[in-house]
């Protein structure tokens, strides 16, 4: 009797869990970059998608393979745009309680507002509560991998990382290191930093589908001792990623530059601390000369681009077209609490009048080019997995590839339902998409083959 019971109990968790799903809708993917491509992606009308165990079996034409669906469970989402889940490569979990708070500029926001609430953190029920919402907004917008900085508290990522965990998604956060220039409450030390991050790291890297990233904040706070500690982690932890911020702002490069009078630039300081790893993610990175870009291109640097914030705080508008010249990985970030929307929809949208705006102050305004449709879904989708080192797992729907996907509803609201009927090729279907979307195309998200929206 037991062991029946046994079995029917074994019985019913394979069944919930095997993701063996076969689903019709339009998909679209890139398997490339369309600025080095003519043929960078895939689009099926009428496409159907088979997943096996949580992992992409097939993507193709509805009328090619519908007779091998049988056995898997089917969803039709026809009139539906169906495309790998959203990258956001810079996000703060802690920061979603003071997102939209008003005035001024980096360094005073980060004083008034950032701190304080980060202070919060310390306490683990909080951090969770707030980790919980989190992850349901990046879910709720599509977003199904991010890069995420928690607070200095190893609770806070602990926290994340365990809410994470239950919902079995792909995500990279660390512990901010910061041991200087912020208030008292805040402060590691060099030696608690490294230890902190290691036992995270140890518990974390690998786990699942978790990874962590050495997260000094900036420079400005970390002393030479710290981000000597930083390198050490890296040394020792080769696989993990750094994860910092870059040239957002005039005052912090300022300010940068007065700590750390022997450096050459803001990125010579992280040079000079050996913080380039084998994966290397630098926030905004505006305010850059010829020669950090060059540097940048040398290490192979990610970039995440979040115009939201950079418009908001102004900050500063990034040149994704000097990115692109150097060849470097560019993947957009929310930058939740300084950026203003969890949305990689409105992130695109906003990523596009930031491209626009740089004509007004370029000395040859022709040269600067309208950002496409299709290289921003590029950037939110595979683009970003290649920031993120993460393409070999998510990214497009080759065969193999973990089954994070979103479900996009084209009639989400009237105006892009009006809108949309207009359009005549895919391409300006996605330029819309891109201005007038936002949570609310969002019709589901799929995480390793499972919906996970009410
Ligand atoms: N630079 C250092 N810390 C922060 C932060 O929390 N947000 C932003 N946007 N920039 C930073
Ligand atoms: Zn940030």
């Amino acid at each position: 009797m037991k062991s029946l019971l046994k079995l029917l109990i074994l019985f019913v968790l394979m069944s919930t869990n095997a993701q063996n799903i076969a689903i019709r809708g339009s998909v679209f993917h890139f398997k490339s970059d369309p600025e080095k491509s003519t043929d960078a992606y895939e689009y099926f009308e009428d496409g159907l998608m088979i997943i096996e165990d949580g992992f992409i079996k097939k993507a193709g034409n509805f009328n090619d393979f519908k007779d091998e669906i049988q056995d898997f469970e089917f969803k039709d989402y026809s009139g539906k745009l169906i495309m790998p889940g959203f990258v956001d490569a810079h996000i703060h979990f802690p920061q979603t309680e003071m997102i939209a708070s008003h005035g001024k500029e980096l360094m005073q926001w980060l004083d008034n507002y950032t701190f304080p609430t980060e202070g919060k953190f310390k306490d683990k029920s909080h951090s969770r509560e707030v980790a919980q919402f989190f992850l349901n907004q990046l879910l709720k917008n599509g977003t199904t991998t991010a890069l995420v900085f928690g607070t200095v508290h190893k609770e806070s990522v602990d926290a994340f990382f365990e809410e994470a965990e239950k919902l079995n998604l792909r995500m990279i956060a660390g512990k901010v290191m910061m041991d200087r220039n912020a208030p008292e409450y805040l402060l590691d030390t060099p030696e608690s930093s490294y230890e902190d991050s290691k036992k995270l790291i140890k518990q974390w890297h690998g786990k699942e589908r978790l990874q962590y990233a050495v997260t000094p904040r900036f420079a400005i706070t970390s002393t030479e001792k710290q981000l000597a500690q930083a390198k050490r982690l890296l040394e020792e932890f080769p696989d993990v990623y750094l994860h910092t911020h870059l040239s957002e702002n005039k005052s912090e490069i300022e300010f940068t530059k007065s700590l750390f009078p022997e450096a050459n630039s803001y990125l010579d300081v992280y040079e000079k601390a050996g913080l380039f790893a084998e994966k290397t993610v630098f926030a905004h990175s505006i305010h850059l000369s010829e020669n950090e870009w060059q540097t940048l291109e040398t290490h192979d640097c990610s970039i995440a681009f979040c115009p939201t914030s950079n418009l908001f705080l102004g900050s500063g508008l990034f040149n994704l077209q000097k990115a692109a010249q150097h060849n470097l990985r560019v993947a957009f970030g929310t930058d939740v609490g300084a950026g203003t929307s969890f949305s990689i929809l409105e992130t695109m949208n906003e990523a596009y009048k930031v491209t626009q705006l740089r004509k007004a102050f370029a000395s040859e305004p022709e040269s600067v080019l309208p950002l496409s449709a299709l290289k921003s879904f590029y950037l939110a989708t595979l683009g970003g997995a290649k920031a993120l080192h993460l393409d070999r797992f998510i990214g497009n729907f080759e065969t193999g590839k973990e089954a994070d996907f979103v479900v996009l509803d084209l009639e989400s609201t009237d105006l892009l339902k009006f809108r949309l009927q207009r359009c005549e090729t895919l391409e300006e279907k996605l330029f819309v998409l891109q201005i007038l979307g936002d949570d609310r195309s969002v019709l589901q998200t799929y995480i390793k083959g499972k919906p996970v929206l009410n």
